[in-house]
């Protein structure tokens, strides 16, 4: 029986291939959730892939989250670097929980180099493109289907 995971991704990022793109890529979050729905499938887990724009839905899917997801991948773009009220809602939350960012932001402003979430999280991938929610999803069967 696949395991569901959510793969849930905060404000801006409706717009990844378009928004600056030397830093983001050129892949949309249509691409990524097909590249995460393959990579799920190989470790027998079924992706639900999100975006908001707005703090509370990211929250409201975290608390939905608790009764239907094995693990949350989660990258919440500008929240990461102050919302509590995310923290909160992961530490809520039972299952493995893995961050992500495209662009590796301990290279960028130091404002990026805060993480809330990071507090929660099991493992994080920073600057591996998108390519880092395939590693994190391949990272999530590991962790549902081997972990002790
Ligand atoms: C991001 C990094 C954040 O600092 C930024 O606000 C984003 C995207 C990333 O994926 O690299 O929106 O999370």
């Amino acid at each position: 029986m696949p395991k569901t995971i959510y793969i849930l991704n905060g404000p801006n990022l409706n717009l990844l291939g378009k928004r600056e793109p030397e830093i983001y890529g050129h892949d949309t979050l249509a691409d990524v959730e097909a590249q995460c729905a393959a990579a799920g499938a190989v470790v027998g887990l079924v992706i639900e892939m999100m975006q908001s724009n707005h703090e509370g839905q990211i929250v409201d899917w975290i608390h939905t989250a608790r009764d239907v997801a094995a693990g949350i991948i989660i990258n919440p773009a500008a929240l990461t670097h102050y919302s509590i009220a995310v923290l909160d809602a992961l530490n809520a939350f039972d299952g493995p929980v893995i961050e992500v960012h495209i662009s590796q932001v301990h290279k960028r402003e130091s404002f990026r180099h805060r993480s809330y979430v990071s507090l929660r999280a099991d493992a994080v991938m920073a600057g591996f493109g998108v390519h880092g929610y395939v590693l994190a999803t391949q990272h999530m069967g590991h962790l549902i289907n081997d972990a002790p």
